[in-house]
């Protein structure tokens, strides 16, 4: 599987998925890491691992078309095959789902159709939610909408933290991704 991996944030699930490639479970090549914030840290993490890295922020574009164009055509000029949402902070529209049909996934830290959006984590726990979890799905041009392909679900201990939730879902999502994306990689090789 060629995986190019787009995110804003920390890295911690691209970090994981890296991890699982050089352990060898999950049989898969990062070809690509598209940011759109120039001071996120898993620029850093990319450069670390020297892998090819995109910084591509909304606003040096004139439109939102034309900066998602430009992301999906270096992702197919690197040869990307798959699109791997980790903690990617923008809804992704036509340039990129037209480019990726049936291929961009994403993972969300709640059990969706709970929770979506911005704040899965904070959301779940404001709501005193005794079951949360995590959930891969596949992107569509809403707002954690598409078609589920996994989840795991979590136990929430009522003395728990804001933070130990967000620790327990993050040790969730750091196994799950990796398992995923190589479930999907061998559904397509035995259906093709
Ligand atoms: C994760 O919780 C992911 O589910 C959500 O954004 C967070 C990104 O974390 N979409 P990280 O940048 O991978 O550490």
């Amino acid at each position: 599987m060629k995986l190019a991996l787009l995110a804003s944030g920390n890295g911690s699930n691209v970090a994981a998925i890296m991890q699982a490639i050089n352990d060898g479970t999950l049989e898969a090549e990062i070809v690509a890491i598209v940011c759109d914030q120039p001071d996120a840290y898993v620029i850093t993490r990319a450069k670390l691992a020297q892998l090819p890295i995109f910084v591509a922020p909304l606003k040096a574009y004139k439109t939102r078309k034309a900066w998602e164009s430009a992301i999906a055509d270096y992702l197919k000029e690197k040869g990307a095959e798959w699109v791997v949402l980790a903690g990617f902070m923008r809804i992704v529209g036509a340039p990129l789902l037209e480019a990726f049909p049936h291929r961009i996934v994403n993972i969300h830290p709640a059990l969706l159709p709970n929770f979506p959006g911005r704040d899965g984590i904070g959301d779940a726990y404001a709501a005193g939610v005794t079951e949360t979890g995590v959930t891969v799905h596949w992107v569509d041009e809403g707002i954690d909408s598409g078609p589920i392909i996994a989840q795991e679900k979590l136990t929430v201990d009522p003395t728990w933290t804001r933070e130990e939730l967000e620790e327990k879902i993050h040790h969730i999502e750091h196994q799950l991704y990796p398992k995923t994306l190589q479930r999907l990689g061998k559904e397509e090789e035995h259906f093709s």
